[in-house]
């Protein structure tokens, strides 16, 4: 039997609030001393599609909300979710979440927060939308483009300074969906059931991330249910974890029509109920369970005062954090700024992996003379759809468009469609258009992947595969001109096993805002050296995916169980040996990466103590790049099962050609965890561990042991 050493730094932190937050409770206790009971039932629910209602009299204003993750979303009608047909709010498009989690870069998060805050509070919006969490746990769910990642470190290290990027500016971020939303299938009736311990380590860090570091403001429910209740009014979730563990001080909202049963609304924490729609006409209905049934309950005494009591303070807290109370000074906002288009650039160009780049035929050469551009990607905008998360560019540069801006005219362009999403289309002519073009030119660019008919909220895909025969286009175009260069615009994997041994370069796009093209096509010419990693796995099919291969999906009678458990993404191709086509935490640079010198400051590791560990890391080629220098822990002699590896730090570093930098890691015991679900904590047994030191999962340079004890 091992000694068990309990980690006690994770464990749960009562809730102790600041001094300043005593006077903060005060002066909320003062207003919610002078409001009536109907005033108070108005606040926890919607008044309009987007909004919560005001109260003039003690000057509590309305709570506007507005989606989403990457931009804000256009102006909708109040009642439904019909545009407002406004000619002001053309936005700033962000890139998506995924492609921000390809650059590993928490300080562009923060970044892409700022600007998503100060577009949000320009436009009078109080409460943003995003950013949404949820673990990509298949390839094929819809909403993977607005998550981040398979990794619940990575999303953790970044979802944080996004927030607090958002909330300097005065407008609360609204992290989503909670929880477990991992699919879209189903996604109103699906009953989630998952151990205590994929939970804990999978499934709720980056969430207790978001609340206990980044201090985020509201929290959104998810669609689906957890353990036979729905997820906006779950009281495990809610109640005892996010509130009584966590200390979450925020709101709790619903998500759209999240809603089903006053009691458990009143009771399990949930405070505004939003979006509840009249399942008939798709307008907002006047019912709300948190309204007039709400407000019956409280006259009768069913249901004591105390309960709205609570809802409204902690809203009330929102509207005070926020600087909404008069008198308080509180930030303008900036729109469509210069600043804000360089910074999607600047994100959208560290985003961009290469995936595959054999003999180096990128960067392209000074001698290639005419290219071949090919596909429907390349001339595709994407940001006007993929549900919520929609967004009215201002503009979306595509990649052909920035092509033709750099090469201006200096090389020539042979477009060819190659393929189409209308089903109508030719696609054998569009096949043989391509190769004729592939033929003549000197190398060839394929633009293709997906686009939001597949990476939509509300559908899941039906499989992983390349739609519209771009499988067969990809072969016959490398079979005609082997200079083949694919990119990929998608937001979760594709299967790439038909073609990939015959094309020499790959890129995956992303969906990266409205300046995406322009890094691509800076990446292409290498006047921008790549430096994404991807965030989640590629596997070889669909089936090998640890949801699939182990697990259920999409579930049956209503009912999912997550029986891969905590063997998600890397965390089951690596124990289980299973091969991806490309690992989590890929992409190559136009230079090398030298790894060296790894030390660590200490063999031994006790709790409370830290070990440092440093490395390296030299660029010997003869450009300047970035390297994510990537730390996994591994547990090689646990009495429970553990990943063969987990991501417990990273850092991104830029080096000139010939630089070598030194890289430091804290390791402490919390690093060294699980979540024993015997002991429902979390602890670490003593005994040997591993670090390991990588350019990717599956790319280890430096390893070295130490003891806990
Ligand atoms: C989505 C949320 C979104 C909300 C409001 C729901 O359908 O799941 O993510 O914020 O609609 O548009």
């Amino acid at each position: 039997m091992k000694k068990m050493i309990f980690v006690l730094s994770l464990l749960i932190i009562p809730s102790v609030i600041a001094s300043d937050d005593k006077q903060v409770m005060n002066k909320i206790d003062n207003i919610l001393k002078q409001m009536t009971i109907e005033e108070k039932v108005s606040l926890v629910h919607g008044d309009s599609l987007f909004s919560t209602a005001s109260v003039e009299r003690l000057g509590i204003p309305e709570l506007i909300m507005s989606d989403g993750p990457h931009g804000v979303r256009p102006e909708q009608k109040s009642d439904d979710f019909g545009s407002a047909e406004r000619t002001d709010d053309a936005s700033t498009y962000l890139p998506t979440l995924t492609a921000l989690a390809a650059t590993w870069n928490p300080q562009l998060a923060l970044r892409f927060g700022c600007v998503l805050g100060s577009e949000s509070r320009f436009r009078g919006k109080d409460v943003i939308l995003g950013p949404g969490i949820n673990i990509i746990r298949t390839p094929v769910c819809g909403r993977n483009f607005e998550y981040m990642s398979e990794d619940p470190y990575l999303i953790s290290k970044m979802v944080v300074p996004y927030i607090k990027g958002v909330q300097q500016y005065d407008v609360a971020a609204c992290v989503k969906h909670f929880a477990l939303n991992n699919q879209e299938n189903n996604r109103n009736n699906v009953d989630v059931y998952v151990s205590d311990r994929a939970l804990n380590e999978i499934y709720l860090p980056g969430f207790k991330a978001a609340v206990q570091e980044a201090g985020v403001l509201t929290i959104m429910g998810s669609y689906n249910l957890f353990r036979g209740q729905h997820c906006c009014h779950n009281d495990f979730l809610l109640n005892q974890i996010l509130k009584k563990q966590w200390a979450f001080k925020g709101a709790v909202i619903s998500d759209w029509g999240g809603v089903y049963d006053t009691n458990e609304a009143a009771y399990n924490g949930l405070d505004i109920e939003m979006g509840t729609l009249n399942r008939q006409t798709n307008k907002r209905d006047s019912f709300f369970w948190l309204g007039d049934p709400f407000l019956a309950a409280l006259k009768k005494g069913t249901i004591p005062e105390s309960v709205v009591d609570e809802k409204v303070r902690r809203i009330l807290y929102v509207i005070h954090k926020t600087n909404m109370l008069e008198g308080s000074n509180r930030k303008k906002g900036e729109f469509n700024t210069p600043a804000h288009q360089k910074t999607t650039l600047g994100i959208a160009r560290e985003a961009v992996v290469l995936m595959k780049n054999d003999n180096s035929l990128l960067p392209i050469s000074e001698n290639i003379k005419t290219i071949a551009v090919i596909g429907e990607n390349a001339k595709r905008t994407h940001a006007i759809e993929g549900g919520s998360s929609m967004i009215k560019a201002l503009y979306e540069r595509t990649p052909i468009e920035a092509l033709q801006k750099k090469l201006n005219g200096k090389i020539q362009v042979n477009f060819s469609q190659g393929y189409s999403s209308d089903k109508e289309a030719p696609v054998q002519l569009l096949i043989e258009q391509a190769v004729e073009a592939a033929k003549k030119s000197d190398m060839v660019l394929i633009f293709g992947g997906l686009n939001h008919n597949f990476d939509d909220e509300g559908h899941d895909r039906a499989d992983m595969k390349l739609p519209y025969s771009q499988d067969e286009l990809i072969k016959r175009v490398a079979a005609a001109n082997p200079k083949t260069v694919v990119v990929l615009i998608s937001g979760s994997p594709i299967e790439v096993h038909q073609w990939i041994d015959k094309v020499p370069s790959v890129l995956q796009g992303w969906y990266a805002g409205m300046e995406g093209g322009t890094a691509i096509a800076d990446v292409l010419f290498g006047d921008v050296n790549p430096s994404g990693k991807l965030p989640f796995t590629f596997p070889v099919k669909l089936e090998d995916s640890p949801a699939h291969a182990l697990g259920e999906y999409p579930g049956s009678n209503n009912k999912i169980n997550y029986i891969e458990d905590i063997l998600v993404g890397y965390r089951y191709y690596d124990t289980k040996n299973a091969a991806p086509q490309f690992c989590f935490g890929h992409g190559l640079s136009y230079t090398d990466f030298e790894y060296s010198n790894f030390k660590l400051s200490s063999g031994q590791i006790k709790l409370g103590e830290k070990i440092i560990a440093s490395v390296d890391v030299k660029n010997t080629g003869k450009v300047g790049g970035a390297e994510v220098v990537q730390l996994y822990i591994s547990d090689p002699d646990c009495s429970v099962l553990r990943p063969s590896k987990e991501l417990k730090d990273f850092s991104k570093v830029f080096l000139r050609p010939g630089e070598k930098k030194n890289i430091k890691f804290e390791i402490d015991a919390d690093k060294l965890a699980f979540y024993s679900e015997s002991e429902k904590n979390w602890i670490a047994e003593a005994g040997e561990f591993k670090i390991l030191i990588g350019s990717s999962s599956r790319d280890i340079r430096l390893e070295k042991k130490f003891q806990f004890k």
